[in-house]
């Protein structure tokens, strides 16, 4: 969408909208929206509505909406699969098309087993695990202090362990090195320079997306952290750009610790993420 300024006086009479005028409002923000280049207008305004505590916090949140913001940071939180996490400034937006590698994930834990989640952002793939597969423990690393504190806000209460650590970090998670049974990434992994959509440009966190020059200045340290974390028949997801067909499997044989090495595609055939199994037979 362009970034237009929201204009205009919302035509509503009463704080307690009737189904009359919740119409009325729905075609204000629709028409609005439309009007900023919001191609999914009256969808939006529809999450708009339910969300917003009355017509003056309607009219704010379409304003931020006209004025570019991801419509996650306006309505607070971004569904991902059956969870809806909290998300605003700060915090990468989980993407639906993660939800595959999450899934994978979640085909993959053995009842009790131990699961790391890389770069964990808002929590989407830990606590998906934690919620859909019966995991023994599952261990959240994340750098950037801002999506830390979305990613404590949306683990409390639930058995997620979060970790602030950088994944390039070669001492990270030490005493759990050949015990992890999961590890599941999902790095930043845009090439640097790389053209993207103004929402993600100027509102996702840049060292959310971009992976250095070649897109691969994470996934490099993040493929041997997860060799030496992974026990011997563990297993591991990483998610990667489009750009990566190739590059993310050789890497991961080109280790040496890993066979069973795997690409995958999402439903519209795009290369997604790669999967791969620690050797049995090293100790490195
Ligand atoms: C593409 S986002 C993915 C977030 C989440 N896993 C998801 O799928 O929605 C990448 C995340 O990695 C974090 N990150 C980037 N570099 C990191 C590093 N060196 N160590 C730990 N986390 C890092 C970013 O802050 C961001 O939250």
């Amino acid at each position: 969408m362009t970034a237009a300024r929201c204009t205009g006086a919302p035509p509503w009479g009463s704080p307690d909208p009737s189904t009359a005028a919740r119409r009325e409002l729905r075609a204000w923000a629709t028409a609005e929206l439309a009007r900023a280049g919001c191609v999914s207008a009256a969808a939006e305004a529809d999450w708009l509505l339910d969300e917003a505590p009355d017509p003056e916090g309607l009219r704010a949140m379409v304003a931020r909406r006209a004025a570019g913001e991801p419509l996650q940071y306006v309505i607070g939180w971004a569904p991902f699969g059956r969870l809806k996490l909290a998300v605003g400034p700060g915090v990468f937006v989980p993407r639906p098309e993660t939800e595959l590698l999450a899934g994978w994930g979640i085909d993959h834990v053995p009842p009790g087993a131990t699961v790391v989640d890389l770069c964990s952002g808002s929590g989407a793939i830990a606590l998906s695990v934690a919620g859909e597969a019966r995991p023994g423990r599952v261990i959240a690393v994340e750098r950037s202090p801002a999506a830390l504190a979305w990613l404590r806000r949306n683990a409390a209460g639930t058995a997620v362990e979060v970790v602030s650590g950088d994944v390039t970090d070669p001492g990270l998670l030490a005493g759990l090195n050949g015990t992890v049974d999961v590890v599941l990434c999902n790095p930043p992994y845009v090439p640097d320079g790389t053209a993207v959509p103004p929402e993600v440009a100027d509102h996702d966190p840049a060292e959310a997306v971009f992976g250095g020059a070649d897109g691969l200045a994470v996934i490099r340290p993040v493929i041997a952290l997860t060799a030496r974390l992974l026990r011997p028949g563990g297993v591991a997801g990483i998610e990667h750009d489009d750009v990566h067909v190739a590059a993310v499997p050789d890497l991961l044989r080109a280790d040496g610790r890993f066979t069973a090495v795997e690409e995958h595609a999402d439903l519209a055939g795009r290369p997604r993420f790669a999967t791969a199994r620690r050797m049995a037979d090293c100790s490195s």
